[in-house]
This record gives structure tokens, C-alpha cells and sequence, in this order.
């Protein structure tokens, strides 16, 4: 049976989002069917949309989402249906080099559904890091449910399907973060004041947020900074070496993505330090640096895809820390909005009113 329900929907590059029918396939061997309850308005949503990704438009967009299972495919054994569960986009193969090195974390064949969701006419449409809920229904690998606590907020743990486990990944897997170490988050947007949660919760002492925006500042500051930089007002390598006894932060977390960004993220830093990029930069960018202060600084440049996390392992332990105290993920959610709110929620990204806005669907 094909399911015909309303999807968002990016026709072209830089086109405004449309409400479209979409429609959405029984699942096959692997997959899931899942009606979506909440899904979260990330960045990415909107480098999709500008074409910055790639060209394969149509696009189904919407990827931090929380749902749950309708029906599972023939083989599909992890979840059944009326689990609860959280979309995540590295469902990992098992089988890789990566897999069979016992880091599935770096999963190089993380797999989505087989078969295509379409419009009306049967164009097949790209759903955005192959999960596109934006949707009342999607279809996705079986492996991109992770199940959760059907008690706790659809809104707040669904951000977990994205930018807020990509930011606190950053800092406790890919940065690495321990009791005592100096942190800096350059960009403190859904993703960077994850990555300053992270810190806190990872035990830094020192977390000192930068933005070019005070009003995320302020945020960071209930979420966890000990210090705040406007580097549109101060040198922020400057800034961050005076912070850290004139040494630089053990790690620097860039969740921009941006040449100029990085730059400082990688002077910010102490030597031997860490600097781990989780801002998504667009295929024009390019990074100059004297090779002789690579070497002379040492330490570690890391990227950091979906903050290194296995879902399986990171979301309930994460939904744990939430519902004990130890982890804020409701001041994620500065709104609730309905599916065709989400070019306002992009407006609102960008003049720093909101560190997130979720669809409620
Ligand atoms: N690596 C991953 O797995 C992953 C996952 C999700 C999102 N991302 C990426 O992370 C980045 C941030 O996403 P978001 O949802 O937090 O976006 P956002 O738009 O909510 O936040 C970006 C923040 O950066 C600030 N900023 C912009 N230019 C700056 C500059 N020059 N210096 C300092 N701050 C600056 C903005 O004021 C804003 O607060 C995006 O590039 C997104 O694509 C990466
Ligand atoms: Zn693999
Ligand atoms: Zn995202």
C-alpha cells in the first residue's frame, strides 16, 4: 500500500518550501514506516534547500525527529510497530572497514531506505540525510529508529536525532573533553550550545562560548559557559588565550563552518590541543594555512560527523541524563510551530531568535 500524506518540500534551489502530497511506500525488507510527531528546524534544512548539499532536487527536508513505528518490513527484527523512537541518519552497516574495526561510529555504508518516496507525478524525491520528516509518514532503514522512553517530550529528545547530539558529540566523543580540560565553542547556535552542554556535562571547567550574536550568548550561558566572547566586538583567539592564562583552550570546537571560524578555532587552541570541526562548510570553501604552525602547534584536527555517536549507545544515555536533571534538552526548544511555519523558522535562525524551532506535525 502507498501512503498519501502532506510533506515539505525544497522543488529547486533557493525555491521557498512547499506543502506537497507525498507519497510514501509500505516498508520492504530493512525498513520502517513511521509517523512523525515532532522534527526540529536544523541548519541543515536550510543548506538542503540552498543547494549547498547537493543537486539531487527534489528534496523532502526535515531530519531531528521523534516518532513512532507504523509498520516494519518482513526481515525487521530491532523495532516493531507502536515503539517509540528517534531518527537517527548514520544507521550503521555492521559490516565496513569501519564496522570491522570495531569502530562503527565511522561507519563508511550507513544505509536508508531502499525504496524512493515520491511526489504526485512520481518523481522521486531525496529525503534530507535520508530520513525527510517533514512528513506525517517517512520511510527509513530500520536501523534509523533508535527506541527511546515513550515518556519523555517528543520535541526536546527528537533534537537529539540531529544537531544536538552532533554538537554534544563533538565535545565528549570527538573533542574528547575530561574533568578539568578548557573548552571554546565558536557559533553558539543549536549545535554549539549542545557542544557547551557537552563540555559542562563532560566536566571542563573553562567553557567560553563565542558568537557574533549576544542573544546566543546569553543561552550558552544558562546551558553550561563559564565565560562568554562576542567576537564580532573582540578578537576571539585574543579572547579565549586571555581566558585560558594565555595559553589557549585544550579544545576548540568549531560549529560554524567556516573558513575564518576555523582559523580561529585552530589558534584558539593550546598547544597539543584539540580542535574538532562540526560546522558543515559549502563545497566553495577553502582553508590556507602556514603548514610550519600545523606541525609547530600539534595536537589533534578532527571533524566530527554526527558528533562520532552510536545512537543505540548516545540516545537513551542521553534521554537518562535528561530525565534525571543532569542534561537541559527543553531550552533547545524556543518554539513549537506547525509544518507550514518552516520558512519563518529559517528567518528566525537567521536573526538568532530561536535556538530551535520544532515542527509539531
Ligand atoms: N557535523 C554534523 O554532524 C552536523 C550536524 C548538524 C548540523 N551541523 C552543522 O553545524 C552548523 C551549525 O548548525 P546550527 O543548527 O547550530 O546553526 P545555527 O544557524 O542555529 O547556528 C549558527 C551560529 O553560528 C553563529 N555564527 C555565524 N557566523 C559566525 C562567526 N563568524 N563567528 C561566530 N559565530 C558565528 C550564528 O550567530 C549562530 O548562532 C551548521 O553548519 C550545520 O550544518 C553539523
Ligand atoms: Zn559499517
Ligand atoms: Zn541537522
Amino acid at each position: 500500500m502507498v501512503h498519501r500524506v502532506k510533506g515539505a518540500v525544497v522543488r529547486s534551489k533557493g525555491a521557498p518550501v512547499t506543502l506537497e502530497t507525498i507519497l510514501v511506500p509500505d516498508p520492504g525488507p530493512g525498513e520502517a514506516l513511521v509517523d512523525i510527531l515532532t522534527c526540529g528546524v536544523c541548519h541543515t534544512d536550510l543548506h538542503y534547500k540552498q543547494g549547498a548539499i547537493n543537486d539531487d532536487f527534489p528534496f523532502l527536508l526535515g531530519h531531528e525527529a521523534t516518532g513512532v513505528v507504523s509498520a516494519v518490513g518482513p526481515d525487521v527484527t530491532q523495532v516493531a510497530p507502536g515503539d517509540r523512537v528517534v531518527l537517527n541518519w548514520r544507521a550503521v552497516c555492521g559490516e565496513c572497514r569501519a564496522c570491522a574495526k570495531g569502530q562503527p561510529q565511522y561507519c563508511f555504508n550507513t544505509h536508508n531506505a531502499v525504496q524512493k518516496m515520491t511526489l504526485e507525478d512520481g518523481t522521486e524525491l531525496s529525503a534530507a540525510l535520508g530520513i525527510g520528516a517533514f512528513a506525517e509518514k517517512t520511510l527509513v532503514a530500520a536501523g534509523q529508529c533508535t527506541k527511546v522512553d515513550p515518556d519523555a517530550d517528543p520535541a526536546a529528545v527528537g533534537l537529539l536525532g540531529c544537531g544536538v547530539m552532533a554538537g554534544i558529540g563533538a565535545a565528549i566523543n570527538t573533542g574528547n573533553v575530561k574533568r578539568g580540560d578548557s573548552v571554546a565553542v565558536i557559533g553558539c547556535g543549536g549545535v554549539g550550545v549542545a557542544a557547551v552542554a557537552g563540555a559542562a556535562l563532560a566536566g571542563a571547567t573553562t567553557v567560553i562560548a563565542v558568537d557574533i550574536d549576544p542573544k546566543k550568548l546569553e543561552r550558552a550561558k544558562d546551558l553550561g559557559a563559564t565565560h562568554t566572547v562576542d567576537s564580532s566586538a573582540v578578537d576571539p583567539v585574543e579572547a579565549i588565550r586571555e581566558l585560558t592564562g594565555g595559553f589557549g583552550a585544550d579544545v576548540v570546537i568549531d560549529a560554524v563552518g567556516r573558513p575564518e571560524t576555523y582559523k580561529q578555532a585552530f589558534y584558539a587552541r593550546d598547544l597539543a590541543g584539540t580542535v574538532v570541526l562540526v560546522g558543515v562548510p559549502s563545497p566553495e570553501m577553502t582553508l590556507e594555512l602556514p603548514l610550519l604552525d600545523v606541525f609547530g602547534r600539534g595536537g589533534s584536527l578532527k571533524s566530527s560527523w554526527y558528533g562520532d555517536c552510536l545512537p543505540s549507545r548516545d540516545f537513551p544515555m542521553l534521554i537518562d541524563l535528561y530525565r534525571q536533571g543532569k542534561l537541559d534538552l527543553d531550552a533547545f526548544v524556543t518554539e513549537r510551530i506547525t509544518i507550514d511555519q518552516i520558512e519563518e523558522a529559517f528567518d528566525k535562525m537567521h536573526s538568532g531568535a530561536v535556538l530551535r524551532s520544532v515542527v509539531e506535525l
